[in-house]
């Protein structure tokens, strides 16, 4: 059977940011991803996970046309993003943000915010635009007659869910979800996880989701790619990636999750002294000062990432 084509797909992207400062010197440079390559196919779940600062929201940034690679490619259904127009891109994929306080505006009704897609996509008349943001309530779980209220007559998880009918209201096939609960009440954050998993069946959903949260990732994820430093580590099957990593990283996320930070941060804040400066050049992989594995190979070259077992996972002395 050939492969399904893929929703989106990331072809070896690099993203450097440079920034001078404001006293001019020198131009400093961060490369916040390093040469990804992943693919989201159709009816699938993908999670990305990582600490704080590995790159993942830049990569969603890419994967959703919102800002361009560095280097490599970008594709939507097999197109370019550089050739396709935004509302190509949106009509095909669309992001879940973290924080649905400021990612709605605060001067729209809720039916204003749902409806703008459509607006801007040009579908349907008026009547059937009301009607379309009347049934994506209901969808997602809130009352037709919400859709007067302003965003800050919502609670958290209300608002939420208003994101995610805006999101979804002109039919994308996928969602690129950017930590969507981390921002909300512990209690809340199931129920939404649980609308997640509803809308992706009922609507045959494609999500990439970007959590720090492996419970969620165990509950909703196909696969899961591991991040470190702007580069992917271990990816691979859910099942196998958390049962038996690889990567002794992923050991370390997982063992994080045994903690009594679950839903927290994974791990401790980025300790300059263990990782390397990602404005400089650096040798050997970036995980070695914190690694318990590493030998002398780990000082000179960092691993590429090799397909190993079904997986792809980039380590001179994996786990098994
Ligand atoms: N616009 C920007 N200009 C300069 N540097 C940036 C910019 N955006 C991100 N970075 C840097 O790129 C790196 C990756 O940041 P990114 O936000 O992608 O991480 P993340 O994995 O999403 O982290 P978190 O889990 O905290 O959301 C960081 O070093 C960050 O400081
Ligand atoms: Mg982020």
């Amino acid at each position: 059977m050939p492969e399904a084509i893929s929703i989106v797909e990331a072809n070896e992207v690099h993203k450097t940011f440079s920034s001078k400062s404001r006293f001019g010197g020198a131009v400093r440079t961060v490369r916040a991803v390093r040469g990804i390559s992943l693919s989201l196919g159709p009816d699938r779940t993908l999670a990305l996970v990582g600490e704080s600062g590995c790159g993942k929201s830049t990569l969603a940034g890419m994967l959703l046309g919102l800002s361009a690679p560095s280097e490599g490619m970008v594709r939507i259904k097999g197109a370019t993003t550089s050739e396709l127009s935004r509302q190509a891109i949106a009509n095909a994929v669309q992001p879940v943000f973290q924080d649905p306080y400021v990612s709605l505006n605060p001067r729209k009704t809720v039916e204003q915010i749902v409806r703008l897609p459509l607006v801007a996509a040009g579908r349907g008349n008026r009547t059937e635009q009301i009607e379309r943001v009347h049934e994506m309530l209901e969808l997602v779980g809130l009352p037709a007659d919400f859709s007067g209220r302003m965003p800050r007559q919502l609670s958290g998880g209300q608002r939420q869910r208003v994101s995610i009918a805006r999101s979804l209201v002109a039919e994308p096939q996928a969602l690129i979800c950017d930590e969507p609960t981390s921002a909300l009440d512990v209690s809340v954050q199931a129920q939404i996880i649980n609308l997640l998993l509803e809308l992706r069946g009922r609507l045959r959903l494609s999500y990439l989701l970007i959590t720090h949260n492996l419970a969620v990732v165990d509950q909703l994820a196909d696969e899961t790619a591991v991040m470190y430093f702007g580069r992917l580590i271990e990816v691979g099957r859910t099942r196998d990636v958390l049962d038996r990593p690889l990567h002794p990283y992923t050991l370390m996320l997982r063992q994080a999750v045994l903690e009594p930070t679950v839903g927290q941060k994974l791990t401790a804040p980025l300790d300059a002294a263990v990782m390397p400066n990602p404005m400089q050049a650096h040798r050997g992989c970036p995980f070695r000062a914190r690694c318990s594995r590493a030998s002398s190979i780990c000082e000179d070259m960092e691993p590429p990432l090799v397909e190993i077992s079904g997986r792809r996972i980039a380590c001179h002395n994996p786990l098994h």
